[in-house]
């Protein structure tokens, strides 16, 4: 797979800008999440750059957090000056610490809690999208009792059940939990109602058909549906100043898999809107993107160890690495497939027989990779599994109570550990032990 940032050394060891992957495998006994930082920025400079090439009117672009969040990577969002999408409390707190400051802030969530809502307020995040009726009117109710205004964006449903993708990463779906289902009447009356009492804004319109998508025409499909929309709320004398179209553009997993293109993705959807606008006789929206997957999948990858290797039937050999659904979910998750490569025989052929990656958790379904030709393997050889840097980390878990791995960021041959891996001592950190059990 054609991943950038990539080389192989004259020992024939994996590289990534400049540092050898083998030996930083060594720092660690664990599984490590390794970043290209660099590519991080320059997936978030393709997206500013094309919406600023092709879309006429202002615009702007909300990190999704959900993908990757922690301190290094929310202060990088603060530098390359671009908004950050955060989803509940914690997200919104990491946010803030980075001091992210709150007009780059919009916030989301299916069920945001009075707390979630409140402090979101009280910092003054540009805009909250609400996702259901009893949510706006919690905020109005918060808003009015803190007096403070707060601009918001309905999370429309478009109800687009032919999207091919996974069918836990479809979010716009009829039978879906994200969204306003309500009917449209309805939801003019609810913009009225809501802006009438003085303090919630409403500014436009959300939507998020879902993750990993390879086909533009699904977001094409579903503005169409939008536009729809935009029109009888402008017979209603409701106007819309925003649009944001979500996240979702899918990543190469596997060597079949395409290659992003960011600068298409943009083209075509601003051309799309601009098409749309011009035909209803609608003035051109603020537009919004919220790419999660697209800025850091691709930037990262996890180093794992080798450890146990068995015959299994049919020629297979299960190789057992120090990690697995722990530190990545997907494959259990959405049956995800990953590809993988020895870091440290870069040059040698693959052997005849194929191997399937399993974890180290008490779960028959504990697989990263169901079958890969990789080269001879022994105990110790390092394996890095590549694209693993969105909805890994931060889907992270403690089962079997093994330790959260470490994070490493890579630039220009230098490298740094942006979050450190957990101790045991982390494990009962938050345990209380009652009188009558000690
Ligand atoms: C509302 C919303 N916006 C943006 C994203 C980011 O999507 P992706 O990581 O596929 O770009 C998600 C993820 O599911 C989401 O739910």
């Amino acid at each position: 797979m054609k991943l950038k940032g990539f080389s192989v050394n004259g020992a024939g060891n994996l590289v990534l800008n400049g540092v050898d992957l083998v030996s930083l495998s060594r720092e660690s006994e664990r599984p490590i999440y390794v970043f290209n930082e660099l590519l991080i920025r320059e997936n978030l400079r393709l997206y500013q750059k094309a919406l600023s090439l092709f879309y006429p009117k202002s615009s702007s672009i909300f990190y999704a957090s959900k993908a990757f969040l922690n301190l290094a990577m929310a202060s990088l969002i603060k530098q390359e000056g671009v908004g950050i999408d955060v989803c509940s409390g914690g997200e919104l707190f990491i946010a803030q610490s980075a001091k992210i400051p709150s007009d780059k802030i919009l916030m989301h969530g299916n069920n945001k809690s009075r707390r979630e809502l409140q402090a979101a307020v009280e910092y003054g995040v540009k805009k909250i999208v609400v996702d259901n009726v009893e949510e706006l009117a919690l905020l109005q109710h918060i808003t009015a009792s803190l007096k403070k205004e707060c601009s918001v964006l309905l999370r429309l449903n478009p109800g687009l059940d032919d999207i091919e993708t996974h069918k836990y990463m479809v979010t716009g779906a009829k039978d879906s939990k994200f969204g306003f289902h309500v009917d449209r009447t309805k939801i003019a009356e609810i913009i009225n109602d809501a802006c009438s009492r003085g303090y919630i804004k409403f500014k436009g319109l959300h939507f998020h058909i879902g993750s990993n998508l390879q086909k533009v025409s699904f977001y094409e499909h579903a503005l169409d549906k939008v536009f729809d929309f935009v029109v009888f709320l402008k017979e209603k004398g409701i106007e819309i100043e925003e649009l944001n179209m979500g996240g979702g553009l899918g990543i190469a997993y596997q060597d079949h898999d395409p290659l992003p293109d960011i600068e298409k993705f943009i083209k075509t959807l601003s051309q799309k809107v601009i098409q749309l606008c011009e035909d209803k006789g609608i003035p051109l929206p603020h537009l919004m993107f919220e790419p999660g997957r697209s800025i850091v999948g691709p930037a990262g990858c996890t180093l794992y160890k080798i450890g146990s290797i068995k015959r299994g039937p049919n020629k297979i050999l299960y190789a057992a690495v120090n990690g697995g659904m722990t530190d990545n979910l997907r494959p259990a998750l959405y049956q995800a497939k990953h590809t993988a490569v020895l870091a440290n025989r870069m040059n040698e052929p693959d052997s005849d027989q194929p191997y399937k990656i399993v974890g180290n958790c008490c779960e028959t379904g504990d697989i990263l990779i169901e079958n890969i030709h990789l080269p001879h393997c022994v105990e110790g050889d390092v394996l890095v599994i590549f694209s693993t840097g969105a909805y890994t980390h931060s889907m992270v878990n403690n089962y079997n109570k093994h330790l959260l791995p470490g994070v490493i960021f890579v630039r220009d041959r230098a490298y740094e550990w942006v979050s450190k891996e957990q101790t045991l001592q982390d494990l009962i950190r938050f345990d209380g032990l009652p009188e009558h059990l000690r």
